[in-house]
């Protein structure tokens, strides 16, 4: 007490009572809302940095507000799980016209690709990139894992093959292979549905489904392979298909060599 009235009664008190104010109200006030306030400018930020990357590589074909040119499509309500997907698989930024644009080496850092992404998304709603919860696979039962599998066969491998092998499609193009794709990937396909591919929006497909589906995928590509051919892993049928051709096809050869060799004997 003997001490805070000495303090009160010095002349430099005031100030310094103040300043102690005004540092309690500081960090009370920085306690109470700067989380909001600095993720607000965050995205900002994140979204200026898009625009300036996407007016630097990407306007010359999809046009200055990306509404599209001659060179490449207007990308207004595509979301950012089409330029995620297009970007991250490294489609994008296309090099040259072709008849298919091909996956290539990724050109930029994920932080670059979702800047870019939160930008295309400012122009029109669009699907999202997925959450980690919307692709993982954690907890999924062998029976939800077999409706993956039934759910592929009857969407995705008349053009992507019985495990996601890859085919070939009419005019030179071609469904690739899922081996190498990530989860977040397949996501941003489904939901973008990328040239040749349809569309499957949530309605069509819900998350479950496309959870299921990138469970199959990843049990099918964690299947040892036995050595020999796959056959694109379409089962006894083609397989015993290969079977007969050879087995049968190569005791008629022996059978037929035999008897040339008997006729020559003789
Ligand atoms: C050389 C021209 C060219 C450049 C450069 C280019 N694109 Fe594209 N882009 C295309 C064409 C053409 C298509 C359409 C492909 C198709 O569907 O056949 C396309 C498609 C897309 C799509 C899919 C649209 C949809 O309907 O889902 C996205 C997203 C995209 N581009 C983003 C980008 C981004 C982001 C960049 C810059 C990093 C970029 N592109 C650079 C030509 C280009
Ligand atoms: C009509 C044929 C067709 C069907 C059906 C189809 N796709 Fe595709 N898919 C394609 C084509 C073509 C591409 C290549 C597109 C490109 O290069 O932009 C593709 C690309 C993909 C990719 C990107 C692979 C990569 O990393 O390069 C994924 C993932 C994918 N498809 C998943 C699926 C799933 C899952 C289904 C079923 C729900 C499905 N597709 C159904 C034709 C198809």
């Amino acid at each position: 007490m003997n001490f805070l009235t000495t303090l009160r009664r010095r002349s430099y008190a005031r100030p310094i009572l103040l300043l102690m104010a005004l540092v309690v109200l500081g960090i009370g006030y920085s306690v109470v809302s700067p989380e909001r306030s600095s993720a607000e400018t965050d995205m900002t930020q994140q979204i200026e940095k898009g625009k300036a990357l996407f007016d630097l590589t990407c306007s010359s074909c999809h046009g200055l507000g990306a509404e599209g040119t001659q060179f490449g499509p207007s990308l207004i309500g595509v979301g950012a799980a089409s330029v995620d997907f297009q970007m991250g698989t490294g489609r994008m930024p296309a090099a040259r016209m072709e008849s298919q644009l091909p996956s290539k080496q990724v050109q930029y850092s994920q932080e670059q690709i979702e800047a870019v992404a939160a930008y295309v998304a400012t122009l029109g709603p669009g699907p999202a990139i997925a959450t980690p919860d919307q692709v993982s696979t954690d907890g999924l039962t062998e029976e939800e894992i077999a409706r993956g599998g039934a759910l592929f066969r009857a969407n995705c491998s008349a053009c992507h093959g019985i495990v996601g092998g890859g085919g070939a499609m009419p005019n030179g193009k071609f469904a690739p292979s899922l081996t190498e794709t990530s989860p977040t990937h397949i996501y941003g396909a489904m939901r973008s549905g990328p040239q040749q591919m349809p569309t499957f929006s949530k309605d069509v497909m819900p998350d479950q489904s496309v959870r299921e589906i990138i469970a199959y995928l990843d049990e099918a590509n964690a299947q040892p392979n036995h050595g020999g051919l796959t056959m694109g892993a379409a089962g006894p049928v083609s397989e015993g298909f290969w079977a007969f051709v050879i087995g049968i096809g190569g005791l008629s050869i022996v059978a037929t060599w035999i008897c040339k060799k008997g006729a020559r004997a003789r």
